[in-house]
């Protein structure tokens, strides 16, 4: 892994998004919780870099980010593909979950929260703003329709501080 330059940083956002994934992790080495995250984006605000993401209430992993002040996106080798399907399907709350990867922990550079030996992009964030999602908002009323059960998603805004591409 190399480091990149934030000024550098030139990803196809949308594909990375949509169909590679990304795994959000929260906490530290020896306390943390992941969860695998396909909605999000990757900007421009306040003149600063940053990562969003969106985390609904029942996630465990959503605890680790209101008690954390970073988050890591890390996306993997396609062959990695059947690990994030597993840590996006099961919950850290009821066991071990990454033990059932291929997936092991490492230490970030800026930020408290963890990273992956296997990764081949990674984002360290600093956590710089958050809003709750207002269904009032939605213009377009189909959106609604993701939220059957009114667990709106809690939106993070977090300044990248590091980037990492293999
Ligand atoms: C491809 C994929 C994308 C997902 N994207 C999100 C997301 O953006 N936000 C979210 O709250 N949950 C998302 N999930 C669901 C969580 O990853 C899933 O509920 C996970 O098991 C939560 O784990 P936790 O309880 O240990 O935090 C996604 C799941 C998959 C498989």
């Amino acid at each position: 892994m190399r480091e990149v330059a934030l000024t550098e940083l030139s990803v196809d956002v949308v594909n990375l998004w949509m169909n590679r994934w990304l795994l959000l992790t929260a906490g530290t080495v020896a306390d943390c919780n992941m969860m695998t995250v396909a909605w999000g984006s990757i900007g421009c605000m306040w003149s600063r870099p940053f990562a969003q993401i969106v985390v609904r209430p029942q996630r465990h992993t959503r605890k680790y980010i209101e008690q954390s002040d970073s988050f890591t996106l890390c996306a993997f080798p396609e062959k990695y593909r059947k690990d994030l399907q597993t840590l996006g399907t099961l919950s850290g709350r009821d066991g071990d979950k990454l033990a059932k990867t291929g997936l092991t922990l490492k230490a970030s550079q800026r930020v408290a929260a963890p990273s992956y030996n296997e990764a081949s992009f990674i984002l360290e964030c600093r956590k710089i703003y958050y809003q709750d999602m207002d269904p009032r908002g939605f213009v377009d009323k189909t959106i609604q329709d993701n939220y059957a059960a009114k667990d709106y998603h809690r939106i993070y805004f977090g300044e990248i501080l590091s980037v990492y591409c293999e």
